[in-house]
């Protein structure tokens, strides 16, 4: 950044208009120590705009931190994808941003909590957003309960303090938590950076391939860095020193040149399989054991360039499941189609309407829908016509027969959990995760992780509840968990 115009006099500031600005230290006055004249426009310009300087923060996962880079495409998926964005040899320009999902804009970075991982692809077939976190599961299985979730996570209505007694009672009055509650509680709820801790689309997604053929797919980014964790009293300490820790680390590696990467694999089912698959495989609760369906490399993700504004290019940025391209679709996740009407219309009160036309959000190819003017309005389409049909040459929609990415479907109009597959459960993923991917060492600190937090404020109740919920996780760590909090 150069302050000197190449004569070397300091660049001059201006005012909104592009004119000489009259100070920037004083305001205008009746004499020396008089009132402030209300035609010191540029004080006002100043001060006014000041006031509007903030967008609102995200709903949820308002504290985070971003950068872009490349993704590019090393093995042969084709026979799954036709996405140009899959294609082998593809790169393609990324924005990424990390964060939280519970605290404020200004809450500390090492927190435990799950982590963002959302992604924008400016793909040559316009914008691929894959919206996940860092953790393959999700702590419900329908959209209705999403504001309930949260709010049970943030602040309490009359003290506005966040309160681990309303979390428990959530999750303890809601089984199907448990697999992701076991996997937050564990040293994966607490990634060491963003950096070492892996990605993952989360939900069911479909692909579909030039033929027309549809398979079932689920997204998974390796850290190439190695997943690293905290522990709970690391955690605390970097907290108090730096909020802004993760931030940083990401921050400063790229600028050293130590740019992350992340390995992209993808589990794919065959499209007949998710019907009479031993549970529902569309459940954002349950994982695909790689046993059943193991992980096919794809390519590779790496982060190189850090953002020049952290406004303009990560809080402004607006990330979106139903940023879809062709050969990719949705699936009959229920969270996940529920995520597609949440997230463009929460961009639209927080951003503004025309949200997808600042420089971060716009995609890398012309745009020529039929959506047009509003506030901030900044590309338009000149005299083109703004209905259709039309006999003058506006744009026609694609014939594509697979544009959609449908599947079918039948049966009434129910309010209902999904039907059971015959190993539909809310508790035995938690369980295999707690006795076959942890060792002895980790579940000591899970047991210990549970019970600090459950020491903080749970009523009698919700510490019964909670002790039943483990011991249905697993026994032995129930009881442990028990023994802990003075229950045994
Ligand atoms: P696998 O043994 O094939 O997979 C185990 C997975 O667990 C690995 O991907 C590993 O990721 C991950 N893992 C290792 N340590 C932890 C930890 N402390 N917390 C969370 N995950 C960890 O078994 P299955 O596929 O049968 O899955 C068994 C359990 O593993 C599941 O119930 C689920 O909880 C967990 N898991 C499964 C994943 C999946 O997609 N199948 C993905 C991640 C976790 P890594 O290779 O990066 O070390
Ligand atoms: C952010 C809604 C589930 C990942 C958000 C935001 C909303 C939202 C409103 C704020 C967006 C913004 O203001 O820019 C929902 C709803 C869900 C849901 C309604 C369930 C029905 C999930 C799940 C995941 C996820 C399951 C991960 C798999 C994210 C991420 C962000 C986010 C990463 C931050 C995006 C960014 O960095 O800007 N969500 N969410 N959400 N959500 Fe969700």
């Amino acid at each position: 950044m150069t302050t000197l115009q190449s004569s070397g006099e300091p660049i001059r500031s201006t005012t909104e208009s592009g004119a000489p600005a009259p100070s920037d230290q004083h305001t205008l006055t009746l004499g020396p120590n008089g009132p402030i004249l209300l035609h010191d426009h540029h004080f006002i310009q100043q001060m006014a705009h000041f006031n509007r300087e903030r967008v609102p923060e995200r709903n949820v996962h308002a504290k985070g931190g971003g950068a872009f880079g490349i993704f590019e495409v090393t093995e042969d998926v084709s026979q799954f994808t036709r996405a140009a964005v899959f294609q082998p040899g593809t790169t393609t320009e990324v924005l990424a941003r990390f964060s939280t999902v519970a605290g404020e804009l200004g809450s500390a970075d090492t927190q435990r909590d799950p982590r963002g991982f959302a992604l924008k692809f400016y793909t040559s077939e316009g914008n691929y957003d894959l919206v996940g976190n860092n953790t393959p599961i999700f702590f419900i299985r329908d959209p209705m309960k999403f504001p309930h979730f949260i709010r049970s996570q943030k602040r309490l209505p009359h003290k506005h303090v966040r309160d681990h007694d309303m979390q428990w009672d959530f999750w303890t009055a809601n089984p199907e938590s448990a697999h992701q509650v076991a996997w937050l509680m564990g040293d994966r709820g607490l990634p060491k950076t963003w950096r070492h801790m892996n990605g993952y689309g989360s939900h069911t997604y479909m692909w579909v391939n030039a033929g027309g053929e549809r398979f079932w797919i689920k997204y998974h980014f390796k850290t190439d860095q190695g997943i690293e964790f905290l522990t709970e009293s690391e955690a605390q300490a970097i907290r108090g020193e730096d909020p802004d820790y993760h931030l940083r680390d990401l921050w400063e590696a790229i600028e050293r040149g130590d740019h992350p990467s992340w390995t992209l694999y993808v589990q794919v089912m065959p499209y007949e399989d998710a019907k009479d698959y031993r549970f529902n495989p569309f459940d954002l609760t349950k994982v695909w054991p790689h046993g059943d369906y193991p992980l096919i490399k794809v390519g590779r993700l790496t982060l190189n360039r850090n953002p020049e504004n952290y406004f303009a290019q990560i809080e402004q940025a607006a990330f979106e499941p139903s940023n879809l391209v062709p050969g990719i679709g949705v699936s009959p996740d229920k969270m996940l189609l529920g995520r597609i009407f949440a997230y463009a219309d929460t961009h639209r009160y927080r951003i503004g309407p025309n949200y997808a036309q600042l420089p971060v959000n716009q995609p890398k190819v012309p745009v020529n829908s039929y959506v047009f003017d509003g506030p901030m309005t900044y590309h338009h389409s000149g005299s083109r016509p703004v209905y259709y049909p039309n006999s003058y040459g506006g744009p026609v929609a694609t014939d594509d027969p697979y544009a959609d990415h449908v599947w079918e479907t039948d049966g009434d109009m129910v309010r209902a959990a999904y039907t059971l597959h015959p190993e539909d459960d809310d508790f035995g993923q938690a369980g295999t995760l707690v006795r076959k991917v942890m060792d002895e060492a980790a579940r000591e600190r899970l047991v210990s992780n549970v019970v600090g937090h459950l020491k903080k404020g749970v009523s009698k109740e919700v510490l019964a509840r909670a002790v039943d919920y483990w011991r249905k996780i697993d026994q032995e760590v129930g009881d442990k968990i028990a023994a802990g909090v003075g229950m045994a």
